[in-house]
């Protein structure tokens, strides 16, 4: 009989596609159901990847065959869905944000405790090659004592391509919410946790023009900040600053730079899993390209399922964890509130560094 963990999807939109394609290509996965609110969607899913059952989202999470729900659902649904997969006794990988606010997150945590079993958050670009070869450079001292950071993602918005780009703009997404969890994790991953927040924010557009197909000249309303700038203290002492932004047309800042006392280290795109991985070092005339010193460097979205799968085999900590995604929702929202009142914030919650993976294992081992 197969010892792999029997795994079902529910929302097969976008990046349902993605994971799909990884989780059937993994040893330790047995991808059995799909569900989604759109029955055509869940059936297009399991027929393109043969997967056996296309169930509605409710069958789906009471389905005693199921072990582990992974949470694809737009960020409004993710603490639903995850809690009712809780609630039904099954461990949960969700998509990021892990919930709309750090209530809805702490409340999933302690069902989950309760419950006994695990919860897992994107983003897991963490552990791929650029990330892991970034924080072996870190704590082998390549950069001497880390001082700072920077981190940017400057973009125009999703409305130039994603075909359905309104929930861009809900609370649970803006540029903060939906690509933030990438720079938050990579740096939190890099430095530990923050200790303190201060953010500015603005809306921009009220009223945002879809230019991409099918829904090309329909307007969105505007729930949420598209322009966030944040400085972020972390505990080990760094100082970050970083912006997030669907309002900039063209920029040349972009992903995250380190800043140590004896280098500056060039952090790959946290939305990716390989490099470049560039370091300049005090007195140097140009950067050097580094050899990534971890596998892992495609496409690789679910691996953080599998270290979770692997970590209950082991019986220890997972990475992409429900403690280091809440630290991150914590941080986020404790960005907007301090905007919002126009003071410092301290997050309440913290977090350890995840382990760091091991050198020179293969693609999607991750124990020694
Ligand atoms: N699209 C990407 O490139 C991308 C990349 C990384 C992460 N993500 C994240 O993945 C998640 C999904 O993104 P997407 O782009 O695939 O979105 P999407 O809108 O394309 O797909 C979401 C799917 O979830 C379904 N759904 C919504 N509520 C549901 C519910 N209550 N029960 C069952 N199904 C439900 C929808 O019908 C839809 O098919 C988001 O959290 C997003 O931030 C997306």
């Amino acid at each position: 009989m197969s010892t792999a963990t029997r795994v079902g999807i529910v929302g097969c939109g976008n990046i349902s596609e993605v994971y799909a394609r990884k989780l059937s290509l993994l040893a330790s996965v047995d991808l059995v159901a799909c569900a989604d609110l759109v029955p055509g969607r869940a059936k297009e899913l399991a027929e393109k990847h043969a997967i056996p059952q296309a169930l509605d989202p409710d069958s789906l999470l009471a389905s005693p065959e199921l072990e582990v729900v992974v949470n694809l659902t737009i960020p409004a649904a993710h603490a639903e869905i995850s809690r009712a997969a809780v609630a039904a006794g099954k461990s949960v990988f969700s998509e990021k944000p892990l919930a709309l606010d750090l209530a809805d997150g702490l409340a999933l945590g302690e069902a989950a405790r309760e419950a006994g079993v695990r919860v897992g958050c994107a983003p897991d670009t963490f552990l791929g090659a650029g990330l892991q070869t970034c924080r072996k450079l870190i704590d082998d001292g390549a950069i001497g004592e880390p001082v700072a950071a920077h981190g940017f993602m400057l973009q125009p918005g999703p409305e130039m391509w994603h075909p359905g780009p309104q929930t861009f703009y809900q609370r649970g997404a803006g540029p903060l919410f939906d690509m933030g969890p990438y720079y938050l994790t990579a740096l939190v991953h890099l430095l530990g946790p923050v200790r303190r927040v201060s953010g500015s924010a603005r809306i921009t557009h009220p009223k945002r023009e879809i230019r991409s197909q099918p829904l090309r000249g329909q307007q969105i309303d505007v729930e949420v900040p598209t322009h966030v700038s944040a400085v972020l203290d972390f505990e080990s002492g760094p100082v970050a600053t970083l912006t997030t932004s669907f309002d900039v047309q063209a920029s040349r800042l972009r992903n995250i730079e380190i800043y140590g006392t004896e280098a500056t280290l060039s952090v790959p795109d946290p939305n990716t899993f390989g490099g470049p991985v560039t370091l300049r070092r005090r007195g140097a005339t140009s950067w050097d390209e580094l050899p990534l010193s971890h596998a892992n460097a495609e496409q690789s979205r679910g691996i953080g399922l599998a270290d979770m799968i692997q970590a209950v085999q082991r019986g220890r900590s997972h990475r992409a964890s429900l403690e280091l995604s809440t630290h991150v929702l914590d941080a986020m929202e404790s960005i907007v509130r301090s905007s919002d009142e126009g003071a410092h914030v301290t997050p309440t919650t913290r977090c350890e560094r995840p382990d760091a993976l091991p050198p020179g294992l293969p693609d999607d081992v991750f124990d020694a």
